[in-house]
């Protein structure tokens, strides 16, 4: 050791972390309400609000209360609502007809909050889930899910979507071909602005089980989505798919789940640098949610911090049921 040895640590970087001034003038990465797109279940009636057992502080809210919420939305800054329809059991068929029919659930919310709140970006999701007898993303033949006769049905449900205004189309469905399908057929009709987000990361993952419960798909479902969803392990395949769905025109693309799967979400958007989304999706609500009601974490700390990080690893916005207790907080 020299005798003009520094006696202090080369580097103190408790020295920007001294002070809340120092450590906001040091901050890489923000959190803002325009990162937020806040999923919603939409169910039949009127003036319902109804609790999802399985996400507290969830409900699923009949179309006059979800205008409300769009209503809501929009006044705390946030750009857009995802609509996940919770359909009468009575209406899901084999063939999946009610996904299509322009009437459907999901179709009548999104004219009514269009009709109501011009301004907030209405998004979609396109998968077969919730018209399915069989609780599948597809239709299924003999046990199988068939690929190209379920992109057909996607393409009419895309349709009847953007018809009724749709900004943002989410297909979730993880068809091969659906992308340039849905795209080919909105330029022939016209619908040259809809843009499409893709759940092109989409892996088969057990965080969905309370979604399942709040669409009712869950004791519909047959089996489970191995056949179509990304095992967890497949992080090269991911990669490939979204690249797949970037070239047959999606505008956007989503990680799903989003915790869990931070690696991915770096990993796309320095692969392709294209709008990148991550999926908060119901398990991971329900977990943080869960721990916090039993006074074993702090919730809206974890709340916040897990957002950020969503940010942090490369996230231009996160689909979150936080949304608007985050926009709340983000506003003061
Ligand atoms: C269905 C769909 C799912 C989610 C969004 N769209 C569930 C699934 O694939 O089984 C999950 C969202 C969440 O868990 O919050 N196509």
């Amino acid at each position: 050791m020299s005798a003009t040895q520094a006696t202090f640590p080369a580097t103190r970087f408790r020295r920007t972390r001294a002070s809340a001034s120092l450590r906001n003038l040091v901050r890489e990465t923000e959190l803002s309400v325009n990162d937020l797109i806040w999923p919603v279940f939409v169910r039949d009636g009127s003036g319902i609000e109804e609790p999802v057992i399985s996400m507290p502080g969830v409900v699923r809210r009949s179309v006059d209360r979800i205008v409300e919420a769009a209503r809501e939305a929009q006044s705390l800054g946030i750009p857009a609502i995802c609509l996940f329809p919770y359909t009468d059991p009575s209406l899901k068929t084999e063939l999946c007809e009610e996904a299509w029919n322009p009437d459907n659930l999901s179709n009548r919310a999104i004219r009514a909050i269009k009709d109501a709140v011009p301004e907030i970006a209405v998004m979609t999701d396109i998968a077969l889930d919730p018209y399915n007898a069989n609780g599948h993303d597809g239709i299924v033949r003999d046990g199988v899910i068939v690929n190209d006769e379920t992109v057909e049905a996607l393409v009419k449900m895309a349709l009847e979507q953007a018809r009724a205004g749709a900004d943002i189309l989410g297909p979730s469905d993880m068809m091969d071909g659906r992308i340039g399908a849905i795209r080919t057929a909105l330029e022939a009709e016209g619908h040259t602005n809809v843009t499409i987000m893709s759940y092109a990361a989409k892996f088969a993952s057990a965080y969905y089980g309370p979604f399942r419960d709040a669409v009712g798909a869950s004791g519909a479902l047959k089996g489970d989505k191995k056949t179509y969803q990304i095992d967890p392990a497949n992080a090269r395949e991911a990669l490939r798919c979204v690249e797949r769905d970037l070239m047959e025109g999606a505008d956007m693309v989503m990680v799903k789940p989003g915790q869990p799967y931070l690696d991915m979400v770096t990993r796309v958007k320095e692969a392709f640098g294209a709008p990148t989304y991550a999926y908060q999706v119901s398990g991971e609500y329900a977990m943080i949610e869960a721990a916090a009601a039993n006074g074993w974490i702090d919730g809206e700390r974890v709340m916040l911090e897990s957002l950020m990080c969503f940010r942090r690893a490369g996230c231009d916005g996160v689909l979150t049921y936080f949304a608007p207790r985050v926009a709340r907080l983000l506003n003061g």
